[in-house]
C-alpha cells in the first residue's frame, strides 16, 4: 500500500500559505500536494507558482472529482467548512479541516450522522493541542495530580492583532461565523477541553463588545471587537476568557492561567508557583517537529496506522456547542469608535 497521501487544498489564504504547505513539503514522505482550489483563482495560481507544485482547479467539484486525491485540507473561511466537508466525504475523500470546524452544532451532528455510511476520517486541526508546551503541561498535570490539589479556576486571554485577511474572512460574520470569540475561542476552549477532559458546563454568561458595523467597497466589519466569557463547569470550576482584536503591539497576549488549591500554572510559558510560593518553570523538552507538522503526522497515522484521533468529533462538538451557546446567551454592549 502507498504510504504517501495525496492532498488537495481548499482555500489558499495566509494559513495554507504560511503553515500548511511548508509542513506538507517538509513531510514529503507522508504527503504530496496534488492541487489547489480557491474561490479566488488568483490565490490558487499564486500558491502553485510560489511552491512550484500541484494543479489549479477552477471549481471545488473538479478538485473533488480528481481520483488521485486521497485527502482534502480545508483552509477556507469557517462558514464554508460544513458544505465542503459533506461534499468531500461524499466524493470518498478523507478530510482535515481548520478550526473552527463548523459554526452550528447541528451541522456537525449531520456530518457525524452522514459519515456513519461514508466512514471517512474527518479531523479538525486544533493546533494548540500539538504544541510542546501543551504536551508537557498535560503530562505535568497527570504526574503531579496529588501535589497540585483541586483545580479551582481557569483564566484565559487571547488579545490578538487585527487579522490580516483576504476577502473579509475574519470580519464579515456571514463568512467567519463571528469575531474573536469563535476565532480565538476555538483555540482556547479546545485546549482547556483537551487538558481537562471536556468538563460539563453548568452556566454561561457572555458579553460582546461591538463597534458600529462598517460596509465599504472592500471592507466589511460586523463582528464583535471583544468578548468576555464567564462560565462555571459542573464540578464548580470557573472559567473566564477575555478576547479581542484590539492588540496593537507586536506580541499577542495569548495565555491561560490555571489556579489550583496549592499551585498556579500559566500556559504557554509554563511558569508555576508552588504551595510554598516559590516561582518555578516546567522544563519544556525540545521536539524537532513543529505543532503544525505534528498534527499532520498524527492525521497520517490515523489513516495509515488506524491511530485514535487526539481530538474526536464529539470533542469538537463540545467546542462548537459551547461557542454557539456563548453567542446565543450573550449580552451586547455597544462601544464608541
Ligand atoms: N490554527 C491556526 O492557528 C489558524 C491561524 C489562522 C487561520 N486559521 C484558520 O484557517 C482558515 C483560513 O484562514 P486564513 O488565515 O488562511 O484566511 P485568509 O483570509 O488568509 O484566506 C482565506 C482564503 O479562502 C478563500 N475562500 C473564501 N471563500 C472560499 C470558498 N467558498 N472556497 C474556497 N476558498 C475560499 C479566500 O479567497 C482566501 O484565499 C480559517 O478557518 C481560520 O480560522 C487557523
Amino acid at each position: 500500500m502507498r504510504n504517501i497521501l495525496n492532498i488537495g487544498i481548499i482555500g489558499c489564504g495566509k494559513h495554507a500559505d504560511n503553515f500548511h504547505i511548508p509542513s506538507f513539503l517538509r513531510l514529503k514522505n507522508k504527503y504530496r500536494i496534488i492541487g489547489f482550489y480557491d474561490l479566488n483563482i488568483n490565490r490558487a495560481n499564486y500558491l502553485k507558482k510560489k511552491y512550484k507544485v500541484g494543479n489549479v482547479y477552477s471549481s471545488l467539484n473538479s478538485l473533488l472529482k480528481d481520483k488521485l486525491i486521497d485527502v482534502v485540507d480545508i483552509c477556507s473561511p469557517p462558514t464554508f467548512h460544513y458544505n465542503q466537508i459533506l461534499k468531500s466525504i461524499k466524493k470518498d475523500k478523507h478530510v482535515m479541516v481548520e478550526k473552527p470546524m463548523v459554526i452550528k452544532s447541528l451541522n456537525l451532528k449531520k456530518i457525524i450522522k452522514k459519515n456513519k455510511s461514508y466512514k471517512k476520517n474527518i479531523f479538525c486541526l486544533q493546533q494548540q493541542n500539538f504544541r510542546n508546551e501543551t504536551e508537557v503541561l498535560k503530562k505535568f498535570l497527570k504526574n503531579k495530580e496529588k501535589k497540585l490539589g483541586r483545580l479551582l479556576g481557569i483564566k484565559a486571554k487571547a488579545h490578538v492583532n487585527f487579522p490580516k485577511q483576504i476577502n473579509n474572512s475574519f470580519t464579515d460574520k456571514s463568512i467567519s461565523g463571528g469575531g474573536p470569540l469563535i476565532d480565538q475561542g476555538s483555540h482556547i476552549i479546545g485546549l482547556v477541553g483537551h487538558l481537562f477532559n471536556y468538563p460539563k458546563i453548568k452556566n454561561i454568561k457572555t458579553i460582546l463588545f461591538k463597534k458600529k458595523n462598517i460596509k465599504k467597497k472592500n471592507f466589511v466589519f460586523n463582528i464583535e471587537t471583544a468578548a468576555r466569557l464567564k462560565l462555571i463547569f459542573e464540578n464548580k470550576i470557573y472559567f473566564e476568557f477575555d478576547t479581542s482584536y484590539l492588540k496593537k503591539k507586536k506580541k499577542n497576549d495569548f495565555n491561560i492561567n490555571f489556579l489550583f488549591d496549592k499551585f498556579s500554572i500559566t500556559w504557554p510559558n509554563l511558569n508555576y508557583i508552588d504551595h510554598q510560593k516559590r516561582e518555578k518553570k516546567i522544563k519544556i523538552t525540545k521536539n524537532k517537529f513543529l505543532a503544525s507538522d505534528k498534527q499532520f503526522i498524527h492525521f497520517h497515522n490515523i489513516i495509515k496506522k488506524n491511530h485514535k484521533p487526539l481530538v474526536s468529533l464529539s470533542n469538537i462538538l463540545y467546542i462548537v456547542k459551547l461557542i454557539e451557546d456563548s453567542y446565543k446567551l450573550s449580552k451586547v454592549i455597544k462601544i464608541n469608535e
